[in-house]
């Protein structure tokens, strides 16, 4: 089944995540198809840069399926948190342009996937969140890491130990966010601001990405590993069983 839909607009590439009944949760089937879809569309010469949006008018992406991590151990949950990181390096790293148009929930690794992105723009309804620790989890797909560089470390502090969602005003006075637009016309927007920034030249558009990019891998890559190991070693505990099990019951889940 096709999860990612691809249209170009003007040497502006949309991918939109195409599983609206589960808020576009992303499965492994969905992370492999936009991590190819990814790589395509930065190989492609007659594509300039890429927006990432979700399907529906409710949530851009609703976290990684709590449903499939249900059956993960260990060893699977290192996997599938080195699967996430690959996709969000994907983004990071892309020598296009790529935007965040968060029409919606953005949490858990849908908030992971948007900080990936070199811009985010939110609609006014977008929620932010990384609500791991509520399943007794922590952020796999990079939050750990991303976060704190993009809002501080206070914040993300906040963030991850609450799991607390916060709206699309309050993105935007952290700097989670670099604007807000109607739910309507968010997609638009977000199209006629990229135009704007592909006037600019095309070499320093990509060396300015670069060099960003440059000044954050090398400790980055570290952070990253520990943040896989201790997301692999949680799926060990009662913890995380309890969390998992307890969403899927919908209930709230009793830590000791
Ligand atoms: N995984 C799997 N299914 C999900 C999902 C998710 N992350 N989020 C929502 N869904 C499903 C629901 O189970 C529901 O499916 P059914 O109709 O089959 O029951 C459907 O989407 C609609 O969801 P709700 O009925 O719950 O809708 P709502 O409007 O009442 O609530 C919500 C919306 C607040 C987003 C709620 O669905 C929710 O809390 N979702 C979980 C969000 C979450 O915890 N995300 C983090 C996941 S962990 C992670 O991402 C780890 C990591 O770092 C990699």
């Amino acid at each position: 089944m096709k999860m990612i839909n691809s249209i170009i607009k003007n040497n502006i590439c949309i991918l939109t995540i195409e599983r609206e009944k589960a808020l576009n949760a992303m499965n492994y089937e969905t992370l492999h198809e936009l991590n190819d879809a990814l790589k395509t569309s930065i190989k492609d010469e007659s594509i300039r840069a890429i927006i990432i949006t979700g399907s529906g008018e409710k949530s851009f992406i609703a976290g990684a399926d709590i449903k499939i991590m249900q059956n993960l151990d260990k060893t699977k949950a290192y996997e599938f948190s080195k699967l996430g990181q690959n996709l969000t390096n994907t983004i990071e790293n892309s020598s296009k342009l790529v935007i965040a148009a968060v029409n919606g929930f953005a949490l858990g690794g849908g908030c992971e996937i948007s900080l990936a992105c070199h811009l985010r723009f939110a609609s006014e309804n977008a929620k932010f969140s990384q609500p791991e620790v509520k399943l007794g989890l922590i952020p796999g797909w990079g939050g750990t890491q991303r976060l704190p560089k993009i809002v501080g470390k206070s914040f993300a502090l906040e963030m991850i130990l609450s799991g607390e969602m916060i709206d699309s005003k309050k993105a935007l006075s952290l700097g989670l966010v670099n604007g807000i637009f109607s739910n309507e016309t968010l997609l638009n927007e977000v199209l006629l601001y990229t135009d704007k920034i592909l006037k600019n030249g095309p070499k320093a558009l990509e060396s300015s990405l670069l060099c960003i990019q440059k000044s954050i891998n090398s400790q980055q890559e570290e952070g990253m590993e520990t943040e896989a190991k201790l997301f692999a070693k949680s799926f060990q505990s009662k913890e995380t069983n309890e969390g998992i099990t307890a969403f899927i019951e919908k209930r709230t889940p009793k830590f000791d």
